[in-house]
Protein backbone atom coordinates (compact mmCIF):
# COMPACT_ATOMS: atom_id res chain seq x y z
CA UNK A 1 0.00 0.00 0.00
CA UNK A 2 1.50 3.29 -0.72
CA UNK A 3 1.85 5.85 1.77
CA UNK A 4 1.14 9.66 1.16
CA UNK A 5 3.63 10.59 3.58
CA UNK A 6 6.21 8.34 3.48
CA UNK A 7 9.03 11.01 4.29
CA UNK A 8 7.45 12.03 7.43
CA UNK A 9 6.23 8.93 9.47
CA UNK A 10 8.23 6.31 8.88
CA UNK A 11 12.04 6.18 10.09
CA UNK A 12 12.37 9.04 13.06
CA UNK A 13 10.02 9.89 15.18
CA UNK A 14 8.44 13.27 14.86
CA UNK A 15 8.49 16.17 17.42
CA UNK A 16 5.19 16.55 19.33
CA UNK A 17 4.97 20.02 18.04
CA UNK A 18 5.43 18.62 14.70
CA UNK A 19 3.26 16.09 14.70
CA UNK A 20 0.24 18.42 15.90
CA UNK A 21 0.89 20.70 13.21
CA UNK A 22 0.85 18.01 10.75
CA UNK A 23 -2.06 16.06 12.55
CA UNK A 24 -4.31 19.79 12.57
CA UNK A 25 -3.38 20.02 8.89
CA UNK A 26 -4.96 16.72 8.07
CA UNK A 27 -8.21 17.65 10.12
CA UNK A 28 -8.26 20.38 7.68
CA UNK A 29 -6.85 18.65 4.29
CA UNK A 30 -9.05 15.52 4.56
CA UNK A 31 -12.45 14.47 5.01
CA UNK A 32 -14.01 11.40 6.65
CA UNK A 33 -16.44 9.48 4.41
CA UNK A 34 -18.09 6.00 4.28
CA UNK A 35 -16.59 2.93 2.37
CA UNK A 36 -19.39 2.65 0.93
CA UNK A 37 -19.49 5.72 -0.40
CA UNK A 38 -17.18 4.88 -3.18
CA UNK A 39 -19.42 1.40 -3.98
CA UNK A 40 -20.31 1.88 -7.45
CA UNK A 41 -17.17 3.76 -8.84
CA UNK A 42 -15.42 1.53 -11.30
CA UNK A 43 -12.27 4.30 -11.14
CA UNK A 44 -12.34 5.90 -7.99
CA UNK A 45 -11.53 9.60 -9.42
CA UNK A 46 -9.33 10.66 -6.21
CA UNK A 47 -6.74 8.84 -3.71
CA UNK A 48 -8.26 7.41 -1.36
CA UNK A 49 -6.97 7.00 2.48
CA UNK A 50 -7.00 5.06 6.01
CA UNK A 51 -5.50 6.69 9.00
CA UNK A 52 -2.68 5.06 10.73
CA UNK A 53 -0.50 6.56 13.90
CA UNK A 54 -2.83 9.96 13.01
CA UNK A 55 -1.55 10.08 9.72
CA UNK A 56 -2.88 9.18 5.77
CA UNK A 57 -1.88 6.29 4.00
CA UNK A 58 -3.49 5.63 0.53
CA UNK A 59 -5.38 3.00 0.34
CA UNK A 60 -6.32 2.92 -3.74
CA UNK A 61 -4.72 5.59 -6.22
CA UNK A 62 -7.33 7.85 -8.03
CA UNK A 63 -8.14 6.44 -11.50
CA UNK A 64 -7.06 2.54 -10.95
CA UNK A 65 -9.87 0.47 -11.16
CA UNK A 66 -11.95 -0.50 -7.45
CA UNK A 67 -14.55 -3.21 -8.05
CA UNK A 68 -17.04 -4.00 -5.45
CA UNK A 69 -16.09 -7.29 -4.22
CA UNK A 70 -12.53 -5.39 -3.48
CA UNK A 71 -14.57 -2.97 -1.36
CA UNK A 72 -16.45 -5.70 0.15
CA UNK A 73 -13.19 -7.80 1.45
CA UNK A 74 -12.08 -4.37 2.80
CA UNK A 75 -15.29 -4.13 4.81
CA UNK A 76 -14.48 -7.56 5.97
CA UNK A 77 -11.03 -6.68 7.03
CA UNK A 78 -12.24 -3.99 8.97
CA UNK A 79 -12.49 -1.11 7.11
CA UNK A 80 -15.60 0.86 7.23
CA UNK A 81 -14.48 4.39 6.65
CA UNK A 82 -11.43 5.93 4.56
CA UNK A 83 -10.46 9.64 4.09
CA UNK A 84 -10.18 12.05 0.84
CA UNK A 85 -8.99 15.11 0.12
CA UNK A 86 -11.47 17.77 0.85
CA UNK A 87 -10.88 19.31 -2.20
CA UNK A 88 -11.63 15.73 -4.18
CA UNK A 89 -14.70 15.39 -2.41
CA UNK A 90 -16.83 16.97 -4.71
CA UNK A 91 -15.53 14.96 -7.52
CA UNK A 92 -16.84 11.92 -5.97
CA UNK A 93 -19.57 13.03 -5.04
CA UNK A 94 -20.17 14.21 -8.83
CA UNK A 95 -19.22 10.46 -9.63
CA UNK A 96 -22.04 9.06 -8.06
CA UNK A 97 -24.51 11.66 -9.04
CA UNK A 98 -23.71 10.72 -12.49
CA UNK A 99 -24.10 6.80 -11.39
CA UNK A 100 -27.37 7.43 -9.74
CA UNK A 101 -28.56 9.26 -12.98
CA UNK A 102 -27.44 5.93 -15.04
CA UNK A 103 -28.89 3.43 -12.90
CA UNK A 104 -31.99 5.50 -12.87
CA UNK A 105 -32.38 5.57 -16.83
CA UNK A 106 -31.53 2.21 -17.12
CA UNK A 107 -33.30 0.82 -14.36
CA UNK A 108 -35.26 -0.76 -16.91
CA UNK A 109 -32.46 -2.72 -18.91
CA UNK A 110 -31.06 -5.53 -17.50
CA UNK A 111 -30.80 -7.74 -14.21
CA UNK A 112 -33.81 -6.28 -11.93
CA UNK A 113 -32.15 -7.22 -9.08
CA UNK A 114 -28.73 -6.06 -9.68
CA UNK A 115 -30.64 -2.61 -10.77
CA UNK A 116 -32.32 -2.26 -7.26
CA UNK A 117 -29.24 -3.23 -4.96
CA UNK A 118 -27.05 -0.26 -6.61
CA UNK A 119 -30.30 2.21 -6.56
CA UNK A 120 -30.98 1.76 -2.83
CA UNK A 121 -27.01 1.91 -2.55
CA UNK A 122 -26.70 4.45 -4.16
CA UNK A 123 -30.25 6.50 -3.14
CA UNK A 124 -28.73 5.86 0.60
CA UNK A 125 -25.43 7.29 0.04
CA UNK A 126 -27.04 10.59 -2.21
CA UNK A 127 -29.67 10.80 1.34
CA UNK A 128 -25.91 11.22 3.09
CA UNK A 129 -25.14 13.50 0.90
CA UNK A 130 -28.02 15.55 0.93
CA UNK A 131 -28.12 15.82 4.94
CA UNK A 132 -24.51 17.48 4.28
CA UNK A 133 -26.19 20.09 1.82
CA UNK A 134 -29.49 19.97 2.26
CA UNK A 135 -29.81 23.70 0.42
CA UNK A 136 -28.12 21.62 -2.86
CA UNK A 137 -31.31 22.06 -5.13
CA UNK A 138 -29.49 19.99 -7.62
CA UNK A 139 -28.88 17.37 -5.70
CA UNK A 140 -32.59 17.59 -4.31
CA UNK A 141 -34.08 17.27 -7.97
CA UNK A 142 -31.95 14.39 -8.74
CA UNK A 143 -32.99 12.56 -5.87
CA UNK A 144 -36.54 13.24 -6.39
CA UNK A 145 -36.62 11.93 -10.48
CA UNK A 146 -34.47 8.76 -9.04
CA UNK A 147 -36.59 8.16 -6.38
CA UNK A 148 -40.51 8.50 -8.65
CA UNK A 149 -38.26 6.29 -11.23
CA UNK A 150 -38.12 3.41 -8.67
CA UNK A 151 -41.09 3.47 -7.05
CA UNK A 152 -42.47 2.51 -10.99
CA UNK A 153 -39.61 -0.16 -10.81
CA UNK A 154 -40.75 -1.44 -7.63
CA UNK A 155 -44.25 -1.45 -8.36
CA UNK A 156 -43.13 -3.71 -12.04
CA UNK A 157 -41.12 -6.01 -9.65
CA UNK A 158 -42.95 -7.39 -7.01
CA UNK A 159 -40.87 -10.54 -6.30
CA UNK A 160 -37.21 -8.87 -5.96
CA UNK A 161 -38.71 -6.64 -3.01
CA UNK A 162 -37.56 -9.59 -0.40
CA UNK A 163 -34.43 -9.76 -2.19
CA UNK A 164 -33.90 -6.11 -2.05
CA UNK A 165 -34.55 -5.78 1.73
CA UNK A 166 -32.53 -8.42 2.33
CA UNK A 167 -29.46 -6.91 0.45
CA UNK A 168 -29.57 -3.70 1.28
CA UNK A 169 -30.15 -4.09 5.02
CA UNK A 170 -26.47 -5.77 4.57
CA UNK A 171 -25.12 -2.86 2.78
CA UNK A 172 -25.29 -1.31 6.65
CA UNK A 173 -25.42 2.01 5.87
CA UNK A 174 -25.56 4.64 8.93
CA UNK A 175 -29.35 4.04 9.88
CA UNK A 176 -30.49 7.58 9.08
CA UNK A 177 -29.57 6.64 5.32
CA UNK A 178 -31.04 3.34 5.49
CA UNK A 179 -34.39 3.80 7.49
CA UNK A 180 -36.15 5.70 4.78
CA UNK A 181 -34.90 2.91 2.28
CA UNK A 182 -35.85 0.59 4.10
CA UNK A 183 -39.46 1.63 5.02
CA UNK A 184 -40.37 2.92 1.36
CA UNK A 185 -39.19 -0.54 0.37
CA UNK A 186 -42.07 -1.75 2.90
CA UNK A 187 -44.89 0.74 2.02
CA UNK A 188 -44.88 -0.04 -1.38
CA UNK A 189 -45.58 -3.45 -0.74
CA UNK A 190 -48.64 -2.87 1.43
CA UNK A 191 -50.17 -0.16 -0.82
CA UNK A 192 -50.12 -2.12 -3.95
CA UNK A 193 -51.35 -5.30 -1.62
CA UNK A 194 -54.13 -2.96 -0.72
CA UNK A 195 -55.78 -2.62 -4.29
CA UNK A 196 -57.01 0.89 -3.49
CA UNK A 197 -54.26 2.69 -4.87
CA UNK A 198 -53.46 4.26 -8.53
CA UNK A 199 -50.12 3.91 -9.66
CA UNK A 200 -49.77 7.80 -9.56
CA UNK A 201 -51.23 8.17 -5.22
CA UNK A 202 -48.76 5.06 -5.19
CA UNK A 203 -45.66 7.25 -6.38
CA UNK A 204 -46.48 10.00 -4.53
CA UNK A 205 -46.75 8.37 -1.19
CA UNK A 206 -43.65 6.20 -1.94
CA UNK A 207 -41.68 9.87 -2.61
CA UNK A 208 -43.23 11.45 0.85
CA UNK A 209 -42.21 8.27 2.73
CA UNK A 210 -38.62 8.49 1.64
CA UNK A 211 -38.27 12.04 2.35
CA UNK A 212 -39.73 12.72 5.21
CA UNK A 213 -36.98 12.23 7.16
CA UNK A 214 -34.52 14.55 6.21
CA UNK A 215 -35.36 16.99 9.03
CA UNK A 216 -32.72 14.85 10.85
CA UNK A 217 -29.67 16.32 9.09
CA UNK A 218 -30.59 19.35 11.38
CA UNK A 219 -29.54 17.06 14.48
CA UNK A 220 -25.86 16.34 15.74
CA UNK A 221 -24.52 13.45 13.91
CA UNK A 222 -23.44 11.97 17.98
CA UNK A 223 -27.25 12.13 19.16
CA UNK A 224 -28.14 9.26 16.75
CA UNK A 225 -25.71 7.05 18.92
CA UNK A 226 -26.91 7.92 21.87
CA UNK A 227 -28.93 5.58 24.68
CA UNK A 228 -29.83 8.45 26.82
CA UNK A 229 -31.24 11.41 25.48
CA UNK A 230 -32.29 14.89 27.43
CA UNK A 231 -34.96 16.54 27.48
CA UNK A 232 -33.91 19.12 24.83
CA UNK A 233 -32.20 16.10 22.32
CA UNK A 234 -35.45 14.27 22.51
CA UNK A 235 -37.22 17.68 20.77
CA UNK A 236 -34.76 18.08 18.68
CA UNK A 237 -35.79 14.63 17.47
CA UNK A 238 -39.66 14.70 17.43
CA UNK A 239 -39.08 17.82 15.61
CA UNK A 240 -37.47 16.01 12.81
CA UNK A 241 -40.81 16.00 11.12
CA UNK A 242 -41.74 19.46 10.90
CA UNK A 243 -38.01 20.36 9.67
CA UNK A 244 -38.05 18.19 7.30
CA UNK A 245 -41.24 19.54 5.69
CA UNK A 246 -39.75 23.35 5.97
CA UNK A 247 -36.29 21.85 4.31
CA UNK A 248 -38.71 20.36 0.87
CA UNK A 249 -41.65 23.00 1.22
CA UNK A 250 -41.70 23.90 -2.50
CA UNK A 251 -38.63 22.79 -3.67
CA UNK A 252 -40.23 19.10 -4.44
CA UNK A 253 -43.96 18.50 -6.15
CA UNK A 254 -45.71 16.84 -3.61
CA UNK A 255 -49.16 17.88 -2.75
CA UNK A 256 -50.29 19.67 0.89
CA UNK A 257 -51.70 16.18 1.91
CA UNK A 258 -48.62 14.51 1.70
CA UNK A 259 -46.57 17.85 3.24
CA UNK A 260 -49.05 16.96 6.07
CA UNK A 261 -48.14 13.18 6.16
CA UNK A 262 -44.57 14.42 6.59
CA UNK A 263 -44.73 16.42 9.47
CA UNK A 264 -47.31 13.54 11.32
CA UNK A 265 -45.44 10.65 10.15
CA UNK A 266 -44.22 10.15 14.12
CA UNK A 267 -48.13 10.90 15.48
CA UNK A 268 -48.04 7.03 16.38
CA UNK A 269 -44.65 7.40 18.00
CA UNK A 270 -44.14 6.16 22.08
CA UNK A 271 -41.49 9.74 21.93
CA UNK A 272 -43.94 11.99 20.38
CA UNK A 273 -46.55 10.78 22.95
CA UNK A 274 -44.25 11.21 25.81
CA UNK A 275 -43.48 15.00 24.67
CA UNK A 276 -47.24 15.55 24.78
CA UNK A 277 -47.03 16.99 21.52
CA UNK A 278 -50.07 15.24 20.78
CA UNK A 279 -53.08 13.96 22.69
CA UNK A 280 -54.38 10.17 21.57
CA UNK A 281 -57.59 12.13 20.85
CA UNK A 282 -55.83 15.13 18.60
CA UNK A 283 -53.77 12.29 17.37
CA UNK A 284 -56.62 11.05 15.83
CA UNK A 285 -57.68 14.20 14.28
CA UNK A 286 -55.24 14.75 12.38
CA UNK A 287 -55.54 11.51 10.30
CA UNK A 288 -55.77 12.30 6.94
CA UNK A 289 -56.63 8.95 5.86
CA UNK A 290 -55.21 4.98 5.61
CA UNK A 291 -52.28 6.63 3.28
CA UNK A 292 -50.71 8.13 7.01
CA UNK A 293 -51.39 4.81 8.66
CA UNK A 294 -49.44 2.90 6.23
CA UNK A 295 -46.51 5.62 5.80
CA UNK A 296 -46.29 6.17 10.07
CA UNK A 297 -47.03 2.26 10.70
CA UNK A 298 -44.16 0.58 8.23
CA UNK A 299 -41.60 3.46 9.32
CA UNK A 300 -42.12 1.80 12.90
CA UNK A 301 -42.07 -1.52 11.75
CA UNK A 302 -38.87 -1.06 9.47
CA UNK A 303 -37.45 0.98 12.80
CA UNK A 304 -38.29 -2.02 15.31
CA UNK A 305 -36.91 -4.79 13.15
CA UNK A 306 -33.49 -3.06 12.50
CA UNK A 307 -30.38 -2.91 14.62
CA UNK A 308 -29.62 0.59 16.06
CA UNK A 309 -26.44 1.63 17.77
CA UNK A 310 -27.94 1.78 21.12
CA UNK A 311 -30.58 -1.02 21.19
CA UNK A 312 -30.69 -4.46 19.14
CA UNK A 313 -33.00 -4.74 16.18
CA UNK A 314 -36.46 -7.10 18.03
CA UNK A 315 -38.45 -9.53 16.17
CA UNK A 316 -41.23 -8.66 13.71
CA UNK A 317 -43.69 -10.51 16.29
CA UNK A 318 -43.45 -7.80 19.06
CA UNK A 319 -43.75 -5.20 16.48
CA UNK A 320 -46.55 -6.46 14.87
CA UNK A 321 -47.86 -7.19 18.40
CA UNK A 322 -46.79 -3.13 19.21
CA UNK A 323 -48.65 -2.28 16.13
CA UNK A 324 -51.74 -3.96 17.34
CA UNK A 325 -51.71 -2.03 20.07
CA UNK A 326 -51.55 1.24 18.49
CA UNK A 327 -53.91 1.18 16.00
CA UNK A 328 -56.23 -2.33 15.63
CA UNK A 329 -59.07 -0.81 17.55
CA UNK A 330 -58.99 2.64 15.34
CA UNK A 331 -57.94 1.44 11.85
CA UNK A 332 -58.92 -2.32 12.10
CA UNK A 333 -58.73 -2.39 8.29
CA UNK A 334 -54.91 -1.43 7.77
CA UNK A 335 -54.58 -3.13 10.34
CA UNK A 336 -55.29 -6.35 8.75
CA UNK A 337 -53.43 -5.53 5.72
CA UNK A 338 -50.69 -5.15 7.85
CA UNK A 339 -50.32 -7.98 9.13
CA UNK A 340 -51.24 -9.88 6.15
CA UNK A 341 -48.37 -7.96 4.26
CA UNK A 342 -45.58 -8.87 7.06
CA UNK A 343 -46.69 -11.99 7.67
CA UNK A 344 -46.42 -13.17 4.50
CA UNK A 345 -43.55 -11.15 3.30
CA UNK A 346 -41.12 -12.66 6.20
CA UNK A 347 -42.84 -16.70 6.10
CA UNK A 348 -41.58 -16.59 1.84
CA UNK A 349 -38.34 -15.23 3.80
CA UNK A 350 -37.61 -18.05 6.19
CA UNK A 351 -38.71 -20.72 3.00
CA UNK A 352 -35.40 -18.88 1.11
FE1 LIG B 1 -39.09 10.10 10.96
Amino acid sequence: MPKENDGHISGMPLSGAYRALEINSFVLDYKQIYLREVLNIEEPPCDLFILREGLPYRLHEKNLALNNQTVRDWVEAGITKIFVKTIDHKILISKQNENLRSNTRSLSIGDPFEKSRRQTSLLASHLKFFYEDTTNDELLNLLYQSVRSYAHFLMDHMKIHHMTYTDFSRQKHHYIHSQPVLSSLFLIGVLKQARIFNDKDIENFFVTSFFKDVGMSCIPFEKYAQKELNLNDKKLLVNHAQNSASILLNRIPISTNCFKIIENHHIFSTLTRELEHFTPESSQQLIMGIETVLISITDIIAAMISERPYRPATSLFQSLDLIRELISNQHPQEFKLLISYFKNYFSKNKAN
